[in-house]
């Protein structure tokens, strides 16, 4: 069986104080406010839940599809039964790869060592069942972007509405919180940058407008003098490499992700609760105060919502971290939303994951709804997951005790949901079908108890499928790279922290290390992981680096902490291989879009469409289009509004791989394949 952590994080929240991401992750920091979330409108959300109206939402879901789709696309086919999908590309990673090989558009990328990383994200602890992060600022999910220098919030929530209502007379107004710290010991003195960040893709424009990079910072002399040593010069040093004897478990990053309501909070706090992360005492004090708010159903989903806001309109907003260990892995929960105007933090929560468990609703009607193009996040989910270099996928039919534990309904969703992950690069092999019910718990630690599904499914249980999944491979011998998820700074100590997940590399106490984008070095003062003070932290480890010998203000949320020798590169005007998705309105030169790369978000402009590829060769097969659609694959040229920290792909995938957002929706996901000029 496997060994279920009992050690509760609030009990170890007490004294330092950190980010949101370290207050879930790191006990010793202290918990933070729960925020106010994100202005988050549209009172008449067609989303909002309401207990026990389920059906009749997603009826509603439907029927705003329906209207969508009369207007902007030619075919009907909308509804119950959903047409088979021929959305037939391979994965991005796999078309990168292809690509990669094949491309001759002067790329410099190399197809070799090609390795599993992920971006890292901000997570936060929550109560003993950690947390999430912040939320106290608004932030644009998503939108097409203001064309000035200054890239406001504000303006982009404003003109992402203005667009989206002309594409779909239910698009609410977007914030696009961030990972939010849901911390049950709600205080913090100290600021943190994660405040305004939150693990939150970050646009790193402000921040830098705001420093004075010619101040001591020796941003711009190292940022232009940069040197480029071939990483292969790098010697990691002893300490470094895992060491075979080490009895640690491996930590996995667990993605719970799917589409709205369809359980993955309730899921995750169910399997808490049964792994004794959850004390029995809480538990009824979450179903007490749920029954009073009339919203029992949603229990075990409040140990994971936190906020007010969540639990008021019953859906997650952020991105929930939880912990529980099995017999293989030292879990890492990261609890995502699923509704589409929380995308964003879907993609800075869930990018760092090394396998997921995508969620669907079996009901009759609700998982068609989710796998809609235009509304469903079933298939964004899925394909954000898969680009971000996922290949191992659980995918959770959940609520079977609304379709009575129906073989027949579990094989439609298999059949219809398979081909479409195996169209996104899933292959067969790495996907596990587990029908279950989270409300009813059957199937999730233990054989399942009903009859009926007894009667027909004889395969693992969803824990024990965690447990077969393959470990993550991990650049422990390459030079630190870790992005910055999230800053705390304890000004009263004059401390600051950086939390997030190295990508490779390894650190200790008096590593150097340099900040990236301001070019400073400074030093490990200490390190915190999983909630306790470590001495080391190698790639795969999501930890807190305290830092010593610099300047709190250049340290920021979007940026890099990397080896003095070798800087990340610092960017404006990027090479992109992007595989466009299912978007309605074609990409042009000049469409104005937001650009992600690890905790990083910019403003961007298509400066160039150089050509389109065959998905499958990687060829070219059209020079210099004048646009480019859904599903189609191509190279282009993006300037950005404001440098971010940047690698290619090839040379790291954690900070290659990049996401296109426009009108609320991921409208293409692709990788760096040239940097055309450091800043
Ligand atoms: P978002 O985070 O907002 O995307 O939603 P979610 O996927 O986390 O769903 P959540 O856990 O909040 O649950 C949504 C609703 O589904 C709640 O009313 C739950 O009680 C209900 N639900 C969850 N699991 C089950 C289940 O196994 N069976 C049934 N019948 N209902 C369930
Ligand atoms: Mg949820």
């Amino acid at each position: 069986m496997q060994t279920t952590c009992t050690r509760r994080v609030e009990g170890m929240c007490k004294g330092s104080g950190a980010s949101k991401m370290a207050k879930s992750l790191f006990a010793s920091f202290p918990q933070r406010m729960p925020k106010k979330a994100v202005s988050f409108q549209k009172p008449n959300d067609a989303y909002g839940k309401e207990e026990s109206n389920n059906s009749h939402r997603h009826m509603n879901m439907q029927g705003q599809f329906l209207e969508f789709h009369k207007a902007f696309i030619t075919h009907s086919n909308h509804h119950v039964n959903i047409a088979p999908f021929k959305f037939d590309v391979p994965s991005p990673d796999d078309l990168v790869s292809d690509g990669l090989r094949s491309s001759k558009m002067g790329l410099k990328a190399n197809s070799t060592d090609l390795k599993t990383s992920r971006v890292s994200s901000s997570i936060n602890e929550k109560n003993g069942v950690l947390s999430k992060s912040s939320t106290e600022r608004s932030d644009s999910s998503s939108a097409l972007m203001p064309k000035g220098r200054h890239f406001s919030r504000d303006k982009s929530n404003h003109l992402e509405n203005d667009m989206g209502n002309t594409l779909s007379s239910d698009k609410s107004s977007v914030c696009s919180p961030s990972l939010n710290l849901k911390g049950r010991n709600d205080k913090i003195d100290e600021s943190s940058s994660s405040s305004m960040s939150g693990g939150n893709p970050q646009s790193l424009t402000n921040s830098l407008n705001k420093m004075d990079v010619n101040v001591g910072s020796g941003l711009s002399k190292n940022v232009n003098t940069r040197v480029t040593r071939s990483k292969a010069e790098y010697k990691p040093e002893k300490w470094m490499l895992p060491d075979q004897a080490e009895d640690t478990l491996t930590q996995l990053n667990l993605a719970i992700v799917g589409h709205v309501d369809s359980g993955k909070s309730t899921l995750s706090g169910r399997l808490l609760h049964l792994l004794g992360r959850i004390s029995q005492k809480e538990m009824h004090k979450y179903e007490k105060e749920a029954k009073l708010q009339g919203k029992g159903s949603f229990a075990y989903a409040w140990a994971l919502d936190e906020s007010t806001e969540e639990r008021e309109r019953g859906i997650t907003m952020t991105v929930a971290v939880a912990y529980f260990d099995s017999k293989k892995y030292h879990v890492v929960v990261l609890d995502s939303p699923g509704h589409k105007d929380f995308v964003p933090n879907m993609i800075s929560g869930a990018a760092q994951a090394d396998a997921a468990i995508l969620v669907v609703d079996a009901s009759v009607g609700s998982f068609e709804a989710s796998m809609d193009g235009g509304k469903g996040q079933t298939r964004e989910h899925a394909q954000l997951i898969r680009s971000f270099g996922v290949d191992q996928i659980i995918v959770a039919v959940n609520k079977m005790d609304a379709v009575d534990y129906s073989n027949e309904r579990f094989d439609f969703i298999k059949q219809q949901l398979g081909t479409f992950l195996r169209s996104c690069g899933f292959r067969d092999s790495s996907i596990s079908w587990i029908p279950l019910s989270a409300m009813e718990n059957q199937n999730l630690v233990a054989v399942p108890s009903n009859v009926c599904l007894l009667s027909w499914y004889h395969g693992p249980y969803l824990l024990d499928a965690v447990d077969s999944l393959q470990p993550p491979t991990r650049d422990f011998s390459k030079p630190l790279l870790m992005p910055i998820c999230d800053v705390v700074k304890l000004s009263s100590l004059g401390q600051v922290s950086a939390c997030g997940k190295l990508e490779a590399g390894a650190l200790r106490s008096g590593s150097k290390v340099l900040v990236m984008p301001s070019g400073n070095v400074g030093s490990v003062r200490s390190l915190e992981r999983n909630s306790q003070a470590c001495t080391f932290a190698r790639a795969g480890d999501s930890v807190a680096v305290s830092l010593q010998g610099i300047d709190g203000s250049l340290v920021m949320a979007g940026g890099v902490l990397c080896h003095p020798d070798f800087p990340v590169a610092i960017a404006k005007h990027l090479e992109l291989k992007v595989l466009v998705l299912d978007v309605t309105t074609p990409i042009l030169i000049g469409s104005q879009l937001e650009f992600h790369v690890h905790h990083a978000r910019e403003a961007a402009r298509v400066v160039r469409i150089l050509s389109l590829l065959d998905p499958k060769t990687g060829k070219v097969t059209k020079k210099a289009p004048r646009c480019l659609s859904a599903k189609q694959t191509a190279v282009l040229e993006v300037a950005l509004q404001g440098p971010v920290c940047v690698e290619e792909f090839s040379s790291c995938r954690a900070l290659g791989r990049v996401f296109l957002r426009a009108l609320g929706r991921t409208i293409a996901v692709g990788v760096v394949t040239r940097i055309i000029e450091e800043t």
